[in-house]
């Protein structure tokens, strides 16, 4: 770890670190929850909370408005991260950061990403509540649009705090309705004006991200916490297949360049030729657009995404081959392109952030397991700029990216001691 120092905790900022987490309110963070899951509540019990969005506007103002009944400093960087601030003795050291995302899946649930937001508001209350002072400040993010599902790609919001990507890149995107990111941002940072502003990409001492598991693991080894050790790599594409409008009822098969007989055979030859009897490659065909989507005319263009993921780079070098290789075999005489809209190569977190949690999950009593993480999350690229680290939590079948998304306040609670007692360990380092 750079500046915070990979050194063990002192009596002192145990106790501290201790009784913080003996602060965290289960039912407080419940209700939290259950209040920021209002924006964007679907009929099914779900969320729908698109980045940019109205919704997301409202959820933005909800943290402010809690983030001002705690006496917190709030700010927002060019890119509508936000960030609520509790001071440290020493102004001037680099902040220990936690936080994770608002914006859900168009069919998501209430707890990707809007925990780990809340679990590090809780932190900081739970703080304040046992009287403790770090040394450094301590900061909670909302990173803007985590999950590209309105404008891809996703994790927009780390990715230009850490320099991956730049805002010029991005403020061009535009969402299904031609709706850019600039001008959707414009209504997110109108909305606040009062907000102060900070350069994004100012230095952080140590990042450690809360988040429900979204995956099966914890479950089955009947462990509330999970210390997360890498994140697997995750390759996005868009492929367009052109072909040529034409008449349903009068144009032979032979004369036809049907982008969906293309853009179809494409389909099921990459599943074919990603098939893994060991289950560990991870290719998703998500969106699926046919245009112009007329009943008697031939399919002229289809636009279909490809989500790709795996724990070794060299794997998926070599599946990218495969993936290009089925496009062009299967193009059947139309035009066919691969856009790579998302690259981000495994990620290995800092030893001594994985070694500080587990630390923590053990002194607060919590059995816990040592995972890769399946899904991406923004602390994937915060370790490209700061020790960073990640803390999972039980969720129900392990679902996710899905209305029923659900996990228990017990576990959520549990999560937030051991991401409480990690904060005030690394703040004080
Ligand atoms: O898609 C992901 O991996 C993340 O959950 N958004």
């Amino acid at each position: 770890m750079s500046e915070a120092g990979a050194t063990l905790p002192t009596p002192e900022s145990s106790d501290h670190a201790l009784a913080a987490a003996g602060c965290v309110e289960e039912a407080r963070l419940w209700q939290r929850l259950m209040e920021l899951a209002t924006f964007g509540a679907t009929a099914a019990g779900g969320v729908n909370r698109q980045a940019l969005s109205a919704e997301d506007i409202d959820a933005r103002r909800l943290m402010l408005r809690w983030s001002g009944e705690l006496g917190l400093e709030a700010s927002t960087d060019e890119i509508g991260n936000l960030y609520l601030r509790r001071p440290g003795t020493d102004a001037a050291a680099a902040p220990v950061m936690t936080g994770s995302h608002l914006d859900s899946q168009p069919m998501g649930g209430k707890f990707n990403g809007a925990y780990g937001v809340l679990a590090g508001l809780e932190a900081l209350q739970a703080m304040t509540q046992a009287g403790i002072e770090t040394r450094r400040p301590v900061e909670v993010v909302a990173w803007t649009n985590e999950e590209g599902s309105r404008f891809q790609p996703g994790t927009m919001g780390s990715c230009v705090f850490t320099g991956r990507m730049t805002l010029p890149e991005l403020l061009p995107v535009v969402d299904r309705n031609g709706v850019s990111v600039a001008q959707a941002l414009a209504e997110v940072l109108d909305a606040a004006p009062e907000l102060p502003r900070r350069e994004s990409g100012f230095p952080v001492a140590a990042f450690v991200e809360a988040h429900i598991e979204q995956g099966p693991i914890l479950e089955r080894a009947g462990k509330p916490v999970g210390v997360v050790n890498g994140v697997q790599g995750l390759r996005w594409f868009t492929v367009e297949v052109t072909g040529e409008a034409a008449h349903a009822g009068t144009t032979p098969q032979r004369l036809r360049r049907d982008a969906l007989k293309a853009a179809s055979a494409m389909v099921v030859a990459m599943n074919e030729a990603l098939a893994d009897e060991n289950d560990i490659v991870r290719f998703t065909v998500g969106r699926f657009e046919v245009h112009p989507g007329a009943p008697s005319t031939v399919p002229a263009r289809v636009l279909f995404t490809i989500d790709l993921r795996h724990p070794e780079l060299s794997v998926i070098e070599w599946l990218t081959e495969k993936i290009e290789a089925a496009c062009q075999a299967n193009a059947l005489g139309c035009g066919v392109s691969l856009q790579r809209t998302e690259d981000v190569s495994p990620t290995v977190f800092d030893p001594a952030i994985i070694e500080a949690i587990g630390g923590w999950a053990d002194r607060l009593g919590f059995a816990r397991e040592t995972m890769v993480s399946g899904a991406g999350h923004d602390a994937m690229h915060m370790a490209d700029v700061c020790p960073s680290g990640m803390i999972f939590v039980l969720c129900k079948d392990g679902v996710s990216h899905n209305e029923g998304e659900h996990a228990e306040p017990a576990d959520l609670a549990a999560g937030a001691r051991v991401l409480t007692a990690t904060l005030v360990d690394l703040a004080q380092r």
